[in-house]
């Protein structure tokens, strides 16, 4: 039986697991290598502060998440089938390292997120 999420290093380890699985997957790691560079070491605890958040009641993070998304859009923009592929290879990531109440509410709570950004990026996205 897997243990679930209950540290910052075990968000850690989601995440970096996380950008692995995306690195492969060809449209991914295009925008994370090539489009919007991430420099994984001061990336990875952004994101892990982020997510403690979401996840652990953490109060780390300061970032504004869909301001961030919004320039990433900007340099490529963010379809259906993008934020479809970064679900993917999260589900994928929480299912290999964590099971239990939080590991499901980390995909419950991604997919949320997912498509809340997705539908402010096609609102942008449409042709006015
Ligand atoms: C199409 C899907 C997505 C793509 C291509 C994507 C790509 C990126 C990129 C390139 C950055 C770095 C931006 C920068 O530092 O300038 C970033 C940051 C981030 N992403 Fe995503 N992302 C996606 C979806 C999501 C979703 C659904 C979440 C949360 C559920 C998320 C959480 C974050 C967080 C927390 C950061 C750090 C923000 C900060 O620096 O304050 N991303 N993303």
């Amino acid at each position: 039986m897997k243990k679930d999420i209950q540290t910052y290093e075990d968000i850690i380890r989601l995440i970096t697991r996380f950008y692995e699985i995306s690195f492969q997957d060809e449209r991914l790691g295009k925008i994370f290598k090539e489009i919007s560079p991430l420099h994984l070491e001061s990336h990875i605890p952004v994101v892990a502060d982020f997510w403690e958040g979401v996840l652990l009641d953490g109060t780390k993070y300061r970032g504004n998440v869909t301001e961030k998304h919004f320039d990433v859009n900007r340099l490529t923009p963010l379809t259906k089938e993008d934020f479809d592929l970064w679900y993917g290879c999260w589900e994928q990531a929480v299912n290999e390292l964590f099971e239990g109440e939080i590991a499901e509410k980390a995909k419950f709570r991604a997919r949320s997120i997912a498509d809340i950004m997705h539908y402010k990026m096609d609102y942008i996205n449409q042709p006015r």
